[in-house]
Formats: C-alpha cells, sequence, structure tokens
C-alpha cells in the first residue's frame, strides 16, 4: 500500500520538523526517522513542557503510534540513553511504553568518531564546515568505508574485537593530527549505554515498515536537518553527511519509491542556516538581528547563534523539485510580525544573468538576491486559531509563495506550541 509519508525540511533545517511531526503524529500508526543521528534537535513544545529530541522519532508522545530508529540514522548509545533518560524522568519510560524500536542496521558512533570530527575541523581552521561536533561525519565515512559497526552487531561474539579494531584505525588517524585525547571515560559510557539499548527491540525494520504498509497502516518518515544540507544537492561542502531529501527515506527506512504518497516539505517564513557555507539572502544588520532574538535563533544542539535572511524562492523551488513535495507547512510566521517590509528573494543575479535556480559553484561565487518587497503585517497572531482570523497582509504573503512555489500551504504554524496551529486546508 502506498501509505508512506514523508515530513522533512526545505532548507539549512531547525525549520520545526519536530514541532509538526508531533501535531500530525496522532494520524499515523509509525513515525520513523530514516537519516542523521544526534546533530539533530527537533523541539517540541506543548502543555507548558518543552522537550529537544536528538535521535528519538517525534512521535514517543503519543500511546498509538509506534516509532523508530531506522537503518539510515546514526546512534550514539551515549546521547540516545541520556534522551531516554530525560524522556523516563518527564514520565516517557519508552521501554515501559514499548513504543521504540531500532533497526539493526543503524551505524554506531563511536568515541573516537568524536575525536576525529573535532580533529578534521580543527585541520580546516577558517574552512571549516560548522560540524556539531557529534562524529556524525565520521561514522558515515565509516559506513560507506565498509568499516562500520551496526548495532545489531552488539550482541555477536566478536563485537568487542572488532571495536577494538575499529578504535586502533581511529586512533592510528588521530596521532597524525597530534596527541590522542583521553576517551576512556566516553568508551566506559558507551559500553554501558549498549546495554541499556539491548532492552530495545533491534528490530529488521525493512520488514517490519513493508509488514505495515501490507497491514494497511500509516507511516511518517521524519526527516533531520534539510534540503539544503544534503550530502548529494546541498551547498557541497557545507552540507551534512547525509541525503536529507526523500530519496533518502526509501533508503534510510528500505521502502520502496513507490510507496511514497505525500511528501510535507517545511520551511520558515524567512531563511536561517548554522554553520559555514553560502546563504544569499542573509540579513548581516540589524533586522537580521530582531529575526534572530524574536524567532529564538540559536541552535537547540550547539546554542550557537543561527544565521538569518529573508525568504530564499530559488532554493525553495530547488527543493520542492528534489524532494516531490505535495503539500508544505510554514512556521514561524509570527516572527515576522511588526516588520513594516518584508523582502522575497525571487531570483539571484548571477555572473551577469538573472536565474532562478542554486548555481552549482554557490560556495565560489556568491550569488546577489533580487528582492521584491511585500508589506508586513502588524498583528501579534499567536493566538489565531481560524483561517479567518489570519491578517490580509499575511494572506497576500501566503498566497504569493503558493503561487510562486506551486504547492499548497496545508499548515501554518504561529509559535512553539503544539496548539498554536492552523490548518489551511
Ligand atoms: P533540526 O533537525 O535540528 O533541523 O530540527 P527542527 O526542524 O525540528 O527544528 P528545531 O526544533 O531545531 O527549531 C525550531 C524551533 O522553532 C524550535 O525551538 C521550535 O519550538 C520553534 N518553532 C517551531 N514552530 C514555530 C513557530 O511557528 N513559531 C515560533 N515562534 N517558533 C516555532
Amino acid at each position: 500500500m502506498k501509505n508512506v509519508d514523508v515530513l522533512l525540511g526545505l532548507q539549512w533545517g531547525d525549520e520545526g520538523k519536530g514541532k509538526v511531526v508531533d501535531v500530525l503524529s496522532s494520524d499515523y500508526d509509525l513515525i520513523a526517522r530514516f537519516q542523521g543521528g544526534p546533530n539533530a534537535g527537533h523541539t517540541l513544545e506543548f502543555d507548558h513542557q518543552r522537550f529537544v529530541l536528538n535521535t528519538v522519532p517525534s512521535g514517543i508522545f503519543f500511546n498509538n503510534t509506534m516509532n523508530l530508529i531506522g537503518n539510515g540514522v546514526v546512534i550514539d548509545p551515549v546521547t540516545l540513553v541520556k534522551e531516554l533518560e530525560m524522556l523516563k524522568a518527564a514520565g516517557h519510560n519508552l521501554l515501559a511504553k514499548g513504543n521504540l524500536m531500532i533497526s539493526r542496521k543503524a551505524h554506531l558512533i563511536l568515541p573516537t568518531h568524536l575525536l576525529l570530527d573535532a580533529a578534521s575541523e580543527q585541520k580546516l581552521g577558517e574552512n571549516k564546515i560548522g560540524s556539531t561536533l557529534k562524529g556524525i561525519g565520521p561514522v558515515y565515512m565509516d559506513k560507506t568505508a565498509r568499516n562500520g559497526l551496526r548495532i545489531g552487531d552488539i550482541t555477536s561474539q566478536d563485537f568487542k574485537e572488532r571495536y577494538q579494531n575499529l578504535v586502533a584505525k581511529h586512533t592510528a588517524i588521530l596521532s597524525t593530527y597530534g596527541e590522542v585525547a583521553d576517551f576512556s571515560e566516553r568508551e566506559k559510557a558507551f559500553f554501558t549505554a549498549l546495554e541499556v539499548l539491548k532492552q530495545f527491540p533491534l528490530v529488521d525494520a525493512e520488514h517490519l515498515v513493508n509488514d505495515y504498509l501490507k497491514q494497511g497502516k500509516k507511516v511518517l518518515a521524519e526527516g533531520a536537518q534539510g534540503t539544503l544540507l544534503d550530502i548529494d544537492f546541498g551547498s557541497y561542502p557545507f552540507v551534512t553527511s547525509s541525503n536529507t531529501t526523500t530519496a533518502g527515506a526509501c533508503t534510510g527506512l528500505g521502502v520502496a519509491p513507490n510507496k511514497i504518497r505525500e511528501v510535507i516539505g517545511i520551511f520558515k517564513a524567512y531563511c536561517t542556516r548554522v554553520g559555514g557555507g553560502p546563504f544569499p539572502t542573509e540579513l548581516a544588520d540589524e533586522t537580521g538581528e530582531h529575526i534572530r532574538q524574536t524567532g529564538k535563533e540559536f541552535g537547540a544542539v550547539s546554542g550557537r547563534p543561527r544565521r538569518t535572511g529573508w525568504i530564499d524562492l530559488p532554493a525553495l523551488k530547488y527543493a520542492i523539485m528534489l524532494n516531490g513535495v505535495t503539500q508544505l507547512v510554514m512556521t514561524k510566521a509570527d516572527v515576522l510580525s511588526g516588520l513594516a517590509k518584508i523582502y522575497v528573494c525571487t531570483h539571484y543575479n548571477y555572473q551577469g544573468q538573472l536565474i532562478d535556480f542554486m548555481p552549482y559553484d554557490i560556495c565560489t561565487e556568491k550569488p546577489e538576491p533580487v528582492l521584491k518587497e511585500v508589506d508586513g503585517w502588524n498583528e501579534d497572531i499567536t493566538a489565531v486559531t481560524g483561517k479567518l482570523q489570519i491578517p490580509a497582509k499575511l494572506q497576500t504573503y501566503i498566497h504569493l509563495l503558493e503561487t510562486e512555489l506551486g504547492v499548497p500551504i496545508k499548515y501554518l504554524s504561529v509559535g512553539p506550541d503544539r496548539k498554536q496551529t492552523l490548518d489551511l486546508s
């Protein structure tokens, strides 16, 4: 059955995917993360509580929804167990609830992957990627180099030996960067965490997901990071190490493309980016600072200030094309309230030409954004609950975006809380 919906970010991440997955979760039988690792920070707010989820899917707060960490995800056992403990302390004991499963094929982040990440960024100096330093790049390198360890391996007899072999490889590389930092504490925590994770169902997730589909159950694939950080299509090399696009849901869960129904693309009413790399509509001025402060644009994982800028239609059109987006969700429209004028980047001026796509060498030559001025809205929209209460100027903004992008905006998010979500359909 064609019953997989994919939900992903269309910009550089932090679009509010966690919140929207949580809002939609009760409509699904299974919520499955398909790529990335604890470099994600999905923030959910409801009933005056706030949770940041790094590895656990955002559907865990609903009783009738199963959650899966897919094979495309990379797991740091230490951070995952901390996350599970945080949830347990808040009254959500996932082991007791039995609502979390893990694909046996998901790769493990070793303590030495974290060291490699830090060493590699340090070596890049001014040209650093802006890594979250969670070991994500190095673990995906081991995966593609066919050296990696998967969580399904932890029960095998030779696991310790294979672990030691991989660590020996890592320490040899690390010694070329300089002295190898002591990681014995982290290693101890790693093995303790594995014992905890052994208690969760480690499953052949591709079969599980397809069995769900055969039974007519509905699956939501939850993306992390954003399309413009995709390893193939993002602003390389300032990208993440996985496919953040719809195709990543197929490889990261083991579902065939013809099982995908809706592709829900999330974007902010403006743009942000954390870390290095090109950002054509960036605002390095007071307006940018205003958006950063009002939108609380500081990394959920790293706490770093996010760069801010106007909405970028060439980038969004590219993301919609790559993902086959069928529905849009616009978040954080409330952050723009009070700005007299808002700007929409419709094209780029690039090498003397007007273009509406992302050029290949965006990293070496900055495209100049062509901006269209639109009226802002003054009203506070955080308490808006119905379509008819949306200020006229925000309606005009929505209409402009829908016309330019050719896809309807189905949901409008007007605040971080679960309840601050409007269905526009
Ligand atoms: P990544 O995978 O790390 O990219 O995460 P994400 O897409 O889930 O986004 P993240 O939680 O990092 O950032 C979104 C932030 O915006 C969170 O703090 C949310 O609580 C908040 N948020 C989500 N929707 C809205 C909204 O409509 N308005 C406002 N003001 N905040 C929102």
